[in-house]
């Protein structure tokens, strides 16, 4: 069989031969191998799709290295995704440099979640932990992240949180296409306003941060909110029949985070990749307890703790001190019933992990099927 053909707008307006994105994930809280580290990032470009690499958590120095080996082992586009929170300032002055420990910080904070943090501890029996926090990752310093990467001319920015309005101009100055990423219509009205070139709309079912809004519903009214600016849909997607459903709606290709996730390539720790592949479509839940925003991960003990609690979420990025400390205390003790892996409802569908070419053939492969034989098959129209 010759190769397979599917192509939309955005395979032009990219350069790629298939309209399928791996999505940007940022490292699991301890700092350690992002989601989407450099060999997702290659193996996904390099079999056609675009692969982001999730730069959230990366130091400004391990993101130009990073972007830089991608560049030296493929000569095919790519992306790099990084947070833009609301605070931007005010996160840089109160930036440093370096590494600080994590138990250091802790006692900044209120002391209602230092004295929880403690009665975990010791109600579990769990070791003290020290782990060192990055002080200048691109979430707390992304005016440095952003200049980096116009100067490395990567070709796809990609804003994760927030609106990257601000720079699309010095961006298409430099040859760099912007996308962003809306859980409503409201903020996908204001984006596409704000000059970028795509957008993601990704629904509630998503893994990593997420809205209140389905896909199916979102979807559809995104693109009427956003035009001309084309769509991509994300949340959800898993295999050639959600990728066909979001090129029927109308969007020009698809960001697919967690069948990303689960892997050969992906970052993941392997008790993630383990809980993906192991998950139903109900053992996802969203919560604000990892990072103070809304997030969806596999259901685990951490959800139950928290909700005990009885306290409030510290604002985005605090209550990443607060999730980290506990995680890393939790996997230390071996207590994986306690370690919830980022990831979407989608799960329920993901059942191997596999090499990131064969995820994105399969879903090639399927989606093509489905547009040429199964729904002509299927439907009859006159
Ligand atoms: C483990 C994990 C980490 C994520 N980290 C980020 C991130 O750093 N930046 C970002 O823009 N989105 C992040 N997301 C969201 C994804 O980019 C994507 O929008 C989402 O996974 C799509 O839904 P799906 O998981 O159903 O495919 C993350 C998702 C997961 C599963």
């Amino acid at each position: 069989m010759g190769k397979l053909v599917l192509r939309t707008k955005l395979c032009d307006m990219l350069g790629i031969e298939y309209p399928i994105l791996s999505a940007g994930m940022g490292p699991n809280l301890l700092g350690e191998e992002t989601g989407a580290p450099v060999d997702l990032v290659v193996a996904v470009s390099e079999a056609g799709g675009l692969g982001v690499l999730g730069a959230s958590g990366y130091s400004i120095g391990e993101m130009r290295d990073a972007i830089r080996e991608i560049k030296s082992r493929t000569d095919k586009p790519f992306g790099v995704d990084i947070l833009l929170p609301k605070n931007i300032v005010e996160l840089e002055e109160g930036a440093g440099s370096g590494e600080t420990p994590l138990s250091e910080l802790l006692r900044s904070l209120p002391q209602g979640h230092q004295d929880w943090i403690k009665k975990v501890l010791a109600d579990l029996d769990l070791p003290e932990v020290d782990i060192m926090v990055k002080m200048d990752t691109t979430t707390l310093r992304p005016r440095e992240a952003i200049k980096v990467c116009l100067e490395e001319k990567v070709p796809l920015f990609c804003a994760g949180l927030g609106n990257p309005g601000f720079m699309v101009e010095e961006a298409h100055a430099n040859g760099i296409k912007v996308l962003a990423i809306t859980g409503n219509t409201k903020n996908a009205r204001r984006m596409a306003q704000s000059g970028i070139d795509l957008l993601v709309a990704q629904g509630h079912e998503a893994g990593g941060h997420t809205g209140r809004i389905g896909t199916m519903a979102l979807v559809p009214a995104c693109i009427d909110a956003a035009y001309p600016v084309p769509v991509l849909a994300a949340g959800g997607i898993g295999d050639g029949r959600g990728l066909a459903a979001a090129l029927a709606m109308g969007c020009v290709g698809v960001w697919v985070g967690t069948r990303f996730l689960a892997t050969e390539e992906a970052g993941a720790l392997d008790v993630i990749k383990k809980h993906i592949v192991e998950a139903s479509d109900e053992d996802t839940r969203v919560s604000t307890m990892f990072t103070g925003k809304t997030l969806r991960s596999i259901t685990s003990k951490f959800h139950t703790l928290w909700d005990e609690s009885g306290l409030e979420p510290l604002p985005f990025p605090l209550q990443m001190l607060v999730s980290s400390y506990l995680l890393a205390a939790f996997i230390r003790a071996n207590k994986e019933e306690y370690v919830g892996a980022f990831a979407g409802q989608v799960s329920g569908l993901i059942k191997d992990i596999k090499p990131a070419r064969e995820v994105l053939e399969e879903m090639v492969g399927e989606a093509v099927d489905i547009l040429q034989h199964r729904l002509p098959e299927n439907v009859i129209t006159s």
